[in-house]
């Protein structure tokens, strides 16, 4: 059977396409990846021990994964304003909270990943793009009390839920900015000097990608640092992934199966890494 997975429109021929770019994007990155004891840089190293292998929990992440139980545990419906593929309108529709939560929130080990590198570099302006229930969005703000977060969601009602959140543990360096991030992002940058972090887990097309990336990187400094999320989702995905990392601004990358790192600081060298982590 021969599936043309460039042409095909049927939303099953594209799942199957997908799923079989997976497959083999995740063998690719079996054979490429490298363990840290293949890290001779001393920046890498640290990184691989300090961000993605630390895998201590504490009082901050474990109320994270309780709210992340909680989400998986509440059965009551819930409606979804989707742009997530890169529509101008939102695809409404009901689901219940533990199938939205299933879909949408990183795993705990994800989650600890992006809590450490808060922990660790600190960065005081943070812009995340996807807030949803708010999970990761909590675990940076507790990762680090200095941080101001300014986080965007598209879906009113998935926000509540982590507004509701943030008042809960008391969290208040966090604003949500509720709408089309392709509508918003650039007026609301426009207030912002500078960023220090960036998490890109919203809309999942290349295009996007691209356009957040360029958005940001306007922005950034030499300590900033993006986190795209994702990154072997989709070949499109890659595709956006692979130029980000080829930019000329872009000094280190790391890649993991998940996640993608971008430095700009140009006492880095110009390096890409993929780790298997
Ligand atoms: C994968 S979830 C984010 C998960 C979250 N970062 C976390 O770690 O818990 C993606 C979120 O991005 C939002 N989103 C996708 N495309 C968007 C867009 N164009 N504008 C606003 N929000 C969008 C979706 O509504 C969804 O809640």
């Amino acid at each position: 059977m021969k599936i043309n997975c460039l042409s095909g429109n049927s939303s099953a021929k594209d799942s199957l396409c997908q799923i079989i770019y997976r497959i083999k994007a995740f063998f690719g990155f079996l054979f490429y990846s490298k363990t840290k004891h293949a890290a001779h840089s001393p920046f890498l190293y640290d990184f691989i021990v300090s961000v993605l292998e630390n895998s201590q929990n504490n009082n901050s992440l474990e109320k994270c994964f309780n709210e992340k139980k909680a989400l998986f545990q509440n059965h009551s419906q819930i409606e979804i304003f989707d742009f997530g593929t890169g529509r101008a309108k939102a695809h409404v529709y009901t689901t219940k909270v533990s199938l939205q939560a299933k879909r949408s929130l990183k795993s705990n080990r994800e989650i600890r990943q992006v809590f450490n590198l808060v922990a660790k570099y600190k960065p005081l302006q943070i812009i995340e793009l996807g807030t949803s229930f708010g999970i990761t969005t909590m675990a940076m703000s507790l990762a680090s009390k200095e941080s101001s977060i300014l986080s965007f969601e598209g879906c009113p009602n998935t926000a509540e839920f982590a507004k509701k959140c943030f008042q809960k543990h008391n969290i208040n360096e966090i604003s949500v900015v509720i709408g089309n991030i392709d509508e918003v992002l650039d007026d609301s940058l426009s207030a912002i000097e500078t960023f220090d972090l960036a998490i890109v887990d919203a809309n999942h097309t290349y295009q996007n990608t691209l356009d957040y990336f360029f958005m940001l990187k306007f922005l950034r400094n030499t300590k900033s640092i993006i986190i795209f999320d994702d990154i072997h989702w989709s070949k499109n995905i890659n595709k956006a992934w692979q130029e980000i990392k080829a930019d000329k601004d872009v000094t280190l990358t790391i890649e993991t199966w998940n996640y993608g790192f971008v430095f700009f600081n140009s006492d880095l060298s110009k390096q890409d890494f993929i780790i298997r982590k």
